[in-house]
């Protein structure tokens, strides 16, 4: 079974899982981490069943837009549920090789994706280069290294060798995808990745 497969298969049950009580404003204020500001074009890259479109329209306002993408049809179905408003684009595609022009984005955000790319410093890449000059990608993860690491190694299907890098390997990896500058956090409870275009 692919990946694509695999999370295809698990959409059913994604909204399921993560409305658990407390879930969503756990979230909220986890999206306070993305610095979202109005008027701003965002990319939620690998963004599941649509968990963030709310959240993300709430902070971009009238003026901003968002686009939705992910590589698992079933994902993308789900999010599509979400939502009618005309800010929102939903697409399937692949973070690998982004179906946008050059500088399109003020804002990339990569909510536990990471781990699960095959190629992560060809996907940085492509973030960088769909990132505006000054635009930002934040990638995040609401585990530290460690306890999503483990989980990923319990699990089984596809993801089970799925791991995050070291913050000073993707310090690396950033550096070489172009970003100028980079912030990262690894704790119990987040992994976080902030850099600048
Ligand atoms: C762990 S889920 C997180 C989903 C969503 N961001 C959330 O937090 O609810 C990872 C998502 O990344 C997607 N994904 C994995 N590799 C991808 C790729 N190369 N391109 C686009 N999406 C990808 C999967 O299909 C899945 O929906």
């Amino acid at each position: 079974m692919t990946k694509s497969e695999f999370f295809s298969e698990l959409s059913a049950s994604w909204d399921r899982e993560h409305s658990r009580p407390g879930e969503l404003e756990r979230l909220r204020d986890f999206a306070g981490h993305f610095r979202l500001g109005p008027g701003e074009r965002v990319l939620d890259a690998g963004c599941g069943s649509g968990r963030l479109v709310a959240l993300i329209l709430e902070e971009v306002g009238a003026g901003g837009s968002l686009v939705e993408l992910d590589f698992a049809p079933g994902m993308i179905e789900r999010a599509r549920l979400k939502t009618a408003d005309p800010r929102v684009d939903f697409q399937i595609g692949d973070a690998h090789d982004l179906p946008f022009p050059d500088s399109d984005f003020n804002k990339v955000i990569a909510l536990a994706l990471l781990p699960h790319l095959d190629d992560r410093c060809a996907a940085l890449k492509e973030f960088r280069r769909v990132l505006k000059p000054g635009g930002m990608l934040v990638i995040a993860h609401q585990l530290g290294r460690e306890a999503l690491d483990r989980l990923h190694a319990e699990s089984s299907g596809p993801v089970r060798r799925d791991r995050l890098p070291e913050k000073a390997v993707l310090a690396g990896w950033l550096a070489t995808a172009g970003f100028s500058s980079c912030e990262i956090v690894d704790e119990p409870g987040q992994y976080i990745a902030w850099a600048l275009a």
